[in-house]
């Protein structure tokens, strides 16, 4: 057996499916030039069939992204498949990964189709996808909860067929370690041709456990695959996180004798894109990337770190990429420096005059804010590609009013379309007067599901980062919004959120 881990990345597939974190082509490739960075084997690009937006990310990753496998999701039927075969044509090392629900509940309510069915449309799915990629990956959907001798049957046949990867898949998180490591070993011990495949785990986060289910399979079940996105990012409570599994593995290499090819110091950086791109802030004390998970904020702590650093410390926090913040720019850098920022943190903008506008933006916050973090840059280069994109909405300026003891009142200023439009409102707090003003001339009609703020660096000087989740009609999207000013942020933030819902990007989801 190979003491090599293959980590397999779905945060552009898995990760985009959780409400609201849908993100547009140019972020997907920003998040992949970061994962190649990171050093991941695979790249679940997304889901081919679903949109012609999730068609030409996956076009564009396998153009730009040359390192790591990009694989496209298909259900398995040959039109899925032969989607994902397409976006996936110009890629150095192309993956498809084709699964089918295989326990009895899916396959009686959801699918509507017998044993056998699901048996011959597993088998012809695969050799369907062997005609375009050496490299095919079955999953048996609701793995966890599917008949051991319905599943020996599944996979022994798809391997028959030439799949090359077998991804145990605990959908609905409702594994349990040592169960769900067993029954991995047990289908790996039973499957007379397991060994001509190489076996995943992928687990999902209900019950909190995707990450020590994901470790028992690689102990206990012998995969060599995890199926993991950043931050633990997914549907419902995420999916196994990818950091917690690498820096598992790293850190107690003496007790798994694994290892896998992450450049560790990107973790924080590519954790910090992914939160900012998506909206879903990372909690403080989460594991590895989460703000306290190097703080010691108790005497005694800090005394035996001042000490000896591995009294209270199991990892060093610049190994995973968490430095003291870094000023990179201030106000007197200059374009080239700027520039040159932007190809360290591997932010390609198209061009120069996409370099020329990020930098106007740059100096006018330089102009507000002495000093210039990574962080700042980064979300400078999305707000540009907003601006860029030619949303319907855009901010264009605010005033607003607060007084002890007085209703406050704001007025903003943006364009619908081509047309600057001037509206007031008032509210309990100077955000909910701006949401009013907005609404009063928008009308959506959707409904605040969240709204969040964090400071994108230390101190009060910091930019103010927004999440607002809005609800529409069943759909559910996340604005983003940054800004030393957090009520000008709330206010981009809203307007980013009504972008989306007015895109109505019509987007299939896989599982349903
Ligand atoms: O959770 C799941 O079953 C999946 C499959 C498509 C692998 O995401
Ligand atoms: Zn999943």
């Amino acid at each position: 057996m190979s003491d090599k881990l293959i980590i397999f990345d779905t945060t552009l597939r898995d990760g985009e499916q959780s409400p609201g974190a849908s993100m547009t082509k140019d972020e997907k490739i920003r998040i992949a030039r970061q994962l190649e960075r990171l050093k991941v084997d695979v790249i679940e690009a997304g889901f081919a069939a679903a949109s012609q937006g999730d068609f030409e990310a996956i076009q564009a990753i396998a153009t730009s992204v040359r390192e790591p496998i990009i694989c496209s999701l298909s259900r398995a039927n040959d039109r899925d498949i032969s989607r994902a075969a397409e976006a996936l044509k110009s890629a150095q090392r192309k993956r498809i990964h084709t699964f089918i629900a295989t326990s009895p509940l899916h396959m009686e309510k959801k699918l509507r189709m017998t044993p056998d069915q699901v048996f011959e449309q597993a088998k012809q799915a695969v050799r369907f996808a062997r005609q375009f990629t050496d490299d095919v990956e079955f999953s048996p959907e609701d793995g966890s909860r599917s008949d051991m001798d319905f599943l020996c049957r599944v996979i022994e046949a798809v391997i028959a067929e030439g799949a090359t990867t077998i991804n145990f898949a605990d959908t609905v998180g409702y594994g349990v370690p040592e169960l769900y490591g067993t029954m991995l070993k047990n289908l790996r011990e039973r499957i007379p041709n397991s060994d001509k495949a190489i076996w995943s785990v992928h687990c999902h986060n209900d019950l909190g456990m995707a990450v020590a289910n994901s470790l028992a399979g690689v102990m206990i079940g012998g995969a060599r695959q995890v199926e993991c996105t950043i931050n633990g990012l997914g549907e419902r409570a995420g999916n196994t996180a990818l950091e917690e599994i690498v820096m598992a593995v790293r850190t107690r290499r003496d007790h798994f004798k694994l290892d896998c090819n992450i450049d560790t110091t990107q973790i924080v950086a590519t954790s910090k894109l992914v939160s900012q791109i998506t909206g879903f802030a990372v909690q403080p004390n989460k594991a590895v990337v989460g703000a306290n998970a190097f703080a010691h904020a108790s005497g005694i702590h800090q005394d035996g770190v001042l000490k000896a650093r591995d009294t209270y410390e199991i990892m060093r926090a610049e190994d995973v990429g968490w430095s003291a913040n870094k000023i990179v720019l201030g106000k007197l850098s200059g374009r080239n420096a700027f520039k040159q920022r932007l190809e360290e943190l591997g932010i390609a903008l198209e061009s120069e005059a996409d370099v020329n506008a990020a930098f106007t933006r740059f100096k006018e916050l330089a102009d507000r804010k002495s000093e210039i973090f990574d962080e700042d840059i980064m979300s400078l280069v999305s707000d540009e590609e907003h601006a860029h994109g030619n949303e319907y909405y855009r901010f264009v300026s605010l005033v607003q009013h607060s007084e002890t003891g007085e209703r406050p009142a704001a007025k903003i200023v943006f364009s619908m379309d081509t047309k600057e439009v001037t509206c007031n409102g008032h509210g309990n707090g100077p955000v909910d007067a701006i949401v009013n003003a907005i609404e009063s001339t928008t009308q959506s009609g959707a409904e605040l599901l969240l709204f969040s703020v964090n400071a994108i660096t230390t101190g009060t000087q910091s930019q103010g980062e927004v999440t607002m989740r809005l609800s529409r009609a069943g759909r559910i999207v996340n604005g983003v919004g940054a800004d030393p000013d957090i009520v000008v942020a709330s206010a981009k933030a809203y307007l980013s959120a009504l972008n989306k819902l007015h895109s109505k990007v019509e987007k299939l989801n896989p599982q349903l």
